[in-house]
């Protein structure tokens, strides 16, 4: 649903009036009641059209908050009560929609407000621009040079305890779209005086105090301060501390806000040091010193002050020392040095601190400026903010008033122009006619000050630059002269004898009728303060400085670039920058804020009304009305005139078809208002009286009261006649529920009933058939039972012989088939390597599988070697047929049997073919050697051994000499029977030859050898080869040998130990060779 706009206006819930210009009947004495009712009703702000007067409430009222800016944010100017933020906004929307360069131009007297209003201004215009994390930090730079400016410029005065010591002038620049882009500032005079002199009641700069109080020791103990505002000339200890002043805490702030403005942390203390040092300035003392030619020269009391402000400044000190003592005038080639006396040495101090604080003040300017600058070169909207200082009328009015008061005459002046102006403009354009109002018109006392050829100014500047003896009161003297007959001139010695009675007029003073009142002007020291003189030999002492900030501040101490021109005077500078600023403001739209002070005591509540009527009068407010009112009181654009007021009319009312201004003339027609009291602009209705507003406004009230009632009427039988409709219809639908529901349970009771009965007939009928179904189902079964059983009867009639018998001998064959199936697959996988050593064999699983598990055991062993024995080579094959031989004569019947099986069965060990030695011997056998061996022949007489070869052929067994080779005995193989040897692990064994052949003529042979298995097996094999015999071989601990004629018994016993592991061989007696076997 779109938001209700509810238009409202200036004229609800109005106090008093808003607008002066209502105001009714217009005199000095409702203008003030007027003020007076609304500022007790915390109504600050009230509007002469579109100027703002605010007085100054001297507390903080919660009319500033940001719902408050949400309130007056885009809105028209008349449609809220009267606000700072209001013209705030019209200037800020006409800058940005209209592109119109605005100025707000800020006037009052002296702690009117003007400063706060202009930060409400800012505030305002930055809460409502352009957002963005860079448009926020210029926001925030330009909104932070407030209290850094405030703290160096800023003082307590009587009038005001933040007073303004300088002009203020911001630019602040804006892109097309209403983004804050930077600004610029300008500072007009600085009251410099204040540096080393306060008035009774006043103290110096805020930043001394703020300084000394919220600095830390550290930073106390660098600037060589202490704490002790009393210990230093140039602070005022009568007012040091203000009530709501918290110095110590706006130190923090000014140093936070310097640093956002963008400071640098040096940049930020070089200028703390500047301060100390203007501080510290203001301690040095001076005495007389009286010299040789009679004058007094001053010197310096205590020089531990000067020491420490030239280490602070980095000032060599016989510098600054010797230029507090001397000054030196050049003049063309000319260069003359005088000593100064006391006076002329405070002097020189005091010029050198003021000098030093108002450079230094501008160089703050300077150097803000270049921190919110605008970065840009694209076209910027501009809206400037003036803060100047208000017009001051002390009792002691000196030159820095006297120039104060000039800027604020010419401000009126350009407010008179530009109003006036206005408001003709507006009636031009308008197409209205205007007749010319009486007004005072400032520009002659603007002129008296200003003029080039005989203005005060100018006369000053004179005066400063004539050769000879000047004084304030030559000064004087010209101005009674001069100005003598000028109106708003009067001094006491003036040629014109109109004052001369005046004894409220002292000499030595001049008096101005300002526009805002009459003002004393003590001419003392008027052209010392325009001449603004600071001796040379000081700014050169300055420039000297190792200190960049000091150094930079007096480029004319520079020797190099000496000018021995005049710099130009205080108060032609002022003019001259006071013209710029008013070429300035012509160029942009005016907006006024008139700031009325309503008390002397800065206190809240009060409102003095013979103070409040003084600057009435003086601002011209009053005049200002009827300037307004002149032609018309009031004037508003035809479409909210009409939107207000339509509903006075029945044409008009509620809506009217056609352009805004007809409707206003049907509506101010019918109202029957005469047709003098208002006027048909081009797009404004213009109403000359208040009182014809008023009428408007009260028949309005009126009528929206009647407009109200009949709202009501017509909104209470509206909502009488819903809430019947309401229940009629309510009644209905009811009353349709309830027939429904009762219809529904009767068709539901129905419904039921006839389901039972339903179910009942339909189970009655379901049961029957169910029953004759059951019944033929039983006779089905029958039937098929009786026929099974016959079948089963017949078939296991028939097949009771077959299967009885077998079935159990199949299902054990099947089962035990399938058992063995499974053993042998099983078996498949766990068969062991084909090694016949492998000993390996998997466990039987089943025990009735035992023996065959056995014998295949057997099997696979016998294969697998039959599978090694293939691999065999013939020679192998001989070998292994000789080695089985061997183990079926020997094994487990002769002792020496084991350890034969490893030896490879060489036979011929001695290589007789190859030895020269054995030549002949080889030479003398023709057959083939089977066995060439080295054997002991055991001697049969006495049983020692002797070497012999031992040679077996195909036929033969020969015995030859181990070292001739000679044959000593050869017996065919056909002669020898038996071969005798024990069952003991030794190498004895006989040689039994058949009795009564040629060889048994000596009797059988007894040997010894270490291949004794291999020799009795190859003997053997040869035997059967070549005999067809098998050779007798026997075996036995005991036998008997034929030696020649005799039978031995050869006796083999066991243990013997004496020779160690061999055998040994004796002949017992004729019967008995005892072999000792170990
Ligand atoms: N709108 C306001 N709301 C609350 N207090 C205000 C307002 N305006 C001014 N004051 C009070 O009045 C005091 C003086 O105001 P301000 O400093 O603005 O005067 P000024 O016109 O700038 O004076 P000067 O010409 O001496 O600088 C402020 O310190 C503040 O206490
Ligand atoms: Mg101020």
């Amino acid at each position: 649903m779109a938001k209700m706009e509810v238009k409202t206006s200036l004229l609800d819930n109005m106090i008093g009036v808003g607008d002066m210009v209502l105001l009714e009947p217009l005199n000095e004495e409702t203008f003030i009641n007027n003020l007076k009712k609304r500022f007790d009703h915390n109504e600050i702000y009230t509007y002469i059209g579109s100027v703002v007067i605010s007085v100054n409430p001297y507390r903080s009222l919660p009319i500033y908050s940001p719902e408050k800016v949400e309130d007056y944010r885009n809105r028209n100017f008349y449609e809220l009560s009267p606000h700072i933020f209001a013209l705030s906004d019209e200037a800020y929307r006409s800058l940005r929609d209209q592109d119109k360069d605005q100025c707000i131009l800020i006037t009052g007297e002296s702690g009117a407000g003007k400063t706060e209003a202009s930060k409400l201004v800012m505030s305002y215009v930055a809460a409502v621009c352009g957002k963005g994390a860079e448009v926020n930090q210029v926001k925030e730079q330009l909104l932070q040079s407030n209290p850094v400016l405030e703290a160096f410029g800023n003082a307590k005065t009587v009038r005001n305890d933040n007073s303004s010591r300088f002009g203020k002038y911001m630019d602040i620049e804006f892109d097309f779209k209403g983004d804050p882009l930077g600004g610029v500032i300008s500072n007009y005079l600085l009251e410099k005086s204040r540096v080393v002199k306060q008035p009774r009641g006043e103290r110096n700069f805020h930043v001394f105090y703020q300084l000394l109080s919220g600095a830390s020791e550290e930073l106390l103990n660098k600037l060589k301060l202490e704490r002790d505002f009393s210990r230093y000339n140039y602070l005022s200890l009568d007012s040091a501390r203000v009530n709501g002043i918290d110095d110590a805490a706006n130190f923090r702030t000014v140093r936070n806000a310097m640093q956002i403005v963008g400071f640098m942390d040096h940049e930020a203390e070089s200028v703390l040091e500047v301060v100390a040092a203007v501080l510290k300035l203001g301690n040095i003392e001076f005495k007389p010193e009286s010299r040789v030619n009679g004058l007094d020269e001053s010197k310096i009391k205590d020089k531990n002050e000067l020491k420490e402000i030239c280490e602070l400044t980095g000032i060599d000190q016989s510098v600054l020392e010797r230029a507090f003592s001397f000054r030196t005038v050049e003049a063309k080639q000319e260069k003359v040095s005088t000593t100064l006396n006391v006076a002329q040495a405070y002097y020189a101090r005091d010029a050198l601190a003021k000098n030093l604080y108002s450079r230094l003040f501008s160089w703050l300017v300077n150097r803000i400026n270049e921190s919110i600058k605008a970065q840009t070169k694209v076209r910027k909207k501009v809206m400037g903010v003036l803060d100047i200082y208000g017009f001051e009328i002390f009792e002691d009015n000196s030159f820095e008033q006297f120039i104060i008061n000039y800027c604020n005459e010419k401000l009126q002046q350009i407010f008179i122009e530009l109003t006036l102006k206005e408001e003709q403009e507006e009636y031009i354009r308008e197409d209205i006619e205007w007749t010319h109002i009486e007004y005072f018109n400032n520009a002659i006392i603007c002129d008296l000050i200003e003029n080039n050829t005989n203005g005060i100014l100018a006369m000053l500047d004179e005066e400063c630059l004539r050769p000879g003896t000047v004084t304030d009161e030559t000064f004087l003297e010209k101005l009674n002269q001069v100005c003598a007959t000028h109106q708003h001139f009067e001094s006491r010695m003036s040629k014109c004898s109109r004052f001369l009675n005046d004894t409220s007029l002292p000499h030595s003073c001049f008096r101005i009728q300002h526009y805002a009142g009459k003002v004393l002007y003590q001419v003392e020291g008027f052209v010392d303060k325009n001449n603004d003189l600071l001796y040379r030999d000081l700014s050169q002492a300055m420039w000297k400085a190792s200190h960049t900030l000091i150094k930079s501040l007096f480029p004319e101490g520079n020797p190099a670039k000496i000018n021995l021109k005049r710099p130009p005077t205080a108060g032609s500078q002022f003019k001259a920058s006071v013209a710029t600023l008013m070429k300035n403001l012509q160029t942009k739209n005016p907006n006024y804020i008139r700031c009325i002070k309503p008390n002397d005591k800065k206190a809240a509540h009060i409102f003095n009304e013979s103070l409040v009527c003084h600057q009435i009068r003086y601002l011209g407010l009053l005049e200002n009305v009827r300037v307004r009112r002149a032609g018309y009181a009031f004037r508003q654009a035809y479409e909210p005139c009409l939107e207000r007021y339509k509903m006075l009319c029945k044409q008009t009312w509620p809506h009217w078809k056609g352009p805004a201004r007809s409707g206003v003339e049907v509506l101010f027609n019918e109202l029957e208002i005469p047709v003098d009291e208002y006027s048909f602009g081009r797009s404004k209705i213009f109403i000359r009286n208040p009182r014809t507003l008023f009428k408007l406004e009260d028949l309005r009230k009126q009528r929206l009261e009647d407009l109200a009632t009949l709202i009501q009427k017509i909104y209470r039988g509206w909502k009488c006649r819903t809430h019947f409709l309401l229940m009629k219809k309510s009644q209905i639908v009811i009353a349709a529920w309830y027939r429904r529901f009762a219809q529904q349970k009767k068709y539901q009771q129905t419904k039921s009933s006839a389901l039972v009965i339903q179910s009942y007939i339909r189970g009655w009928k379901a049961r029957k058939i169910l029953r004759e179904l059951k019944h033929q189902k039983r006779c089905k079964e029958a039937a098929t039972t009786i026929a099974a059983y016959w079948h089963g009867t017949q078939v296991r009639r028939e097949y009771r012989k077959f299967f009885r018998a077998n079935a159990g001998k199949k299902i054990y064959e099947f089962t035990l088939q399938r058992i063995i199936q499974k053993y042998f697959l099983e078996m498949k996988n766990k068969m062991p390597s084909l090694s016949p050593i492998d000993k390996n064999w998997p466990s039987r699983p089943y025990l009735f599988l035992d023996s065959t598990h056995k014998e295949l055991k057997r099997i696979f062993h016998l294969w697998r070697c039959k599978k090694y024995r293939d691999q065999f080579t013939d020679q192998q094959k001989l070998i292994y047929e000789e080695k089985l031989e061997a183990s079926e004569l020997f094994k487990d019947k002769k002792a020496l049997y084991p350890s034969s099986v490893g030896q490879p069965f060489q036979g011929a060990y001695l290589e007789i073919n190859k030895n020269p030695k054995y030549k002949k011997l080889k030479d003398a056998i023709e057959e083939k050697i089977i066995i060439a061996e080295v054997v002991n022949k055991i001697n049969r007489a006495n049983g020692k051994s002797t070497s012999r070869i031992f040679l077996l052929t195909n036929n033969n067994l020969l015995l030859a000499d181990q070292k001739s080779g000679q044959i000593k005995s050869e017996v065919p193989l056909v002669d020898v029977t038996k071969v005798s040897m024990s069952s003991q692990n030794d190498g004895f064994f006989a040689v039994h030859l058949k009795e009564g052949s040629e060889a048994a003529s000596k009797g059988d042979f007894l040997f010894s050898s270490d291949h004794l298995i291999e020799m009795a097996t190859k003997l053997y094999r040869t035997t059967l080869s070549q005999t067809k015999q098998k050779l007798n071989i026997e075996i036995s601990d005991e036998f008997l040998v034929q030696f020649r004629q005799d039978k031995v018994c050869v006796k083999f016993i066991q243990g013997n130990q004496k020779n160690g592991s061999v055998p040994t061989c004796k002949r017992k007696n004729n019967r008995l060779l005892e072999v000792a076997v170990p």
